[in-house]
C-alpha cells in the first residue's frame, strides 16, 4: 500500500492466532477467545456488517443472541454461547422432538416480533438468498444446528441469512430445512424430522402456505448444496404442503 491509499476495510483481521478453533461450518470458522468470547471469521473473505446490523437491532429488542462486541470485514467478535446445540442435544436423546420443535416455533415468533430496522437494506453483493424485504427481522436458517441451549436459554446463532421478510417465508424455510433431513429416505434422522416437522407447523403461529414456493426456491439455490441434496427440496415442499392439508383440515 502507497500513503494515502484507503484501506479496504476500516478494519483488518488482525494476524494474532484468534484462539483454539471451535467449529468450521460451511462458510465460516469459529474460534474460541477465551471463554466468553468467539471469532467467527468468513473463510471467503465476505462482510459480515449486514448481518451485524440486524444482530445488533435484534439484541436491542431483547432476542436470545450474541451480543457483538467487535465486527469488521469477514470478523465478528462476539459473546460465547456455553452449551450443546439443539441438534446435538436431539442426537443425545435429551431433548425430546416435540420440545424441540417448540423451541424452534418459540425463536420464529419472538424474532418476528422485531420490526424491520428502517434503514437496513439487502447487501448489493448478496447473491443469496435474494428477497424482497418485509416488515420484520428473519433468520432464513433456523434450524437446530443453530440454536444453542444455553443456561440461560435457547439462543440463535449464525445469523449469515438473516435479512428483512416475512414471518411466513421464514417459518416456511424452517419447515422446508428439516423436510430436506424427513425425505431423505436413508437419512439416520428421517423418522425423527418428519416428527419435529409436523409438531413445528403445528406449534407455529403463522401458517408458511403462501410463502412454500418461495421457500423451496430459496432453498433450492442455497450455495453449497451437493447435488442429491439439491434434489430434497422439491420434495421437501411438497411434504410441507402434504402436511399442512392435513393439519389444516382438522
Ligand atoms: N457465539 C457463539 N458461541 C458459541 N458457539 C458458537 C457461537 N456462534 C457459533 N457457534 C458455534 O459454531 C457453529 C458454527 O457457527 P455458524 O453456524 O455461525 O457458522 P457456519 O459456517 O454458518 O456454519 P454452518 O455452515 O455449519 O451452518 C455453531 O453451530 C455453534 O455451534
Ligand atoms: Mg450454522
Amino acid at each position: 500500500m502507497h500513503p494515502g491509499d484507503v484501506a479496504p476495510h476500516a478494519y483488518a483481521p488482525s494476524d494474532d492466532a484468534p484462539g483454539h478453533l471451535l467449529t468450521s461450518g460451511t462458510s465460516a470458522d469459529v474460534y474460541a477467545i477465551d471463554d466468553e468470547r468467539v471469532l467467527r471469521r468468513y473463510r471467503e473473505g465476505r462482510d459480515a456488517a449486514p448481518e451485524v446490523d440486524l444482530l445488533r437491532h435484534v439484541r436491542s429488542h431483547d432476542f436470545p443472541a450474541p451480543d457483538v462486541l467487535r465486527a469488521g470485514g469477514p470478523d465478528i467478535v462476539m459473546t460465547r454461547m456455553h452449551g450443546p446445540t439443539l441438534l446435538q442435544a436431539l442426537a443425545a436423546g435429551e431433548f425430546s422432538l416435540p420440545d424441540a420443535a417448540h423451541v424452534l416455533a418459540d425463536l420464529h415468533a419472538m424474532l418476528h416480533a422485531v420490526p424491520a430496522p428502517q434503514s437496513w437494506q439487502v447487501p448489493r453483493d448478496r447473491d443469496w438468498p435474494q428477497l424482497g424485504g418485509g416488515p420484520v427481522v428473519v433468520h432464513l436458517d433456523l434450524h437446530p444446528g443453530n440454536v444453542v441451549l444455553t443456561e440461560q436459554g435457547p439462543m440463535l446463532v449464525d445469523w449469515a441469512n438473516a435479512a428483512t421478510g416475512t414471518p411466513e417465508l421464514d417459518v416456511a424455510v424452517t419447515a422446508v430445512l428439516i423436510a430436506e433431513v424427513a425425505v431423505d429416505a436413508g437419512g439416520d434422522y428421517s423418522q425423527a424430522a418428519r416428527a419435529v416437522v409436523a409438531a413445528f407447523l403445528h406449534a407455529s403461529d403463522v401458517s408458511p402456505l403462501t410463502a412454500l414456493d418461495d421457500a423451496v426456491a430459496l432453498r433450492s439455490g442455497a450455495p453449497g448444496l451437493l447435488p442429491g441434496e439439491r434434489e430434497l427440496v422439491p420434495q421437501a415442499g411438497a411434504l410441507v404442503r402434504t402436511m399442512l392439508a392435513l393439519t389444516e383440515r382438522r
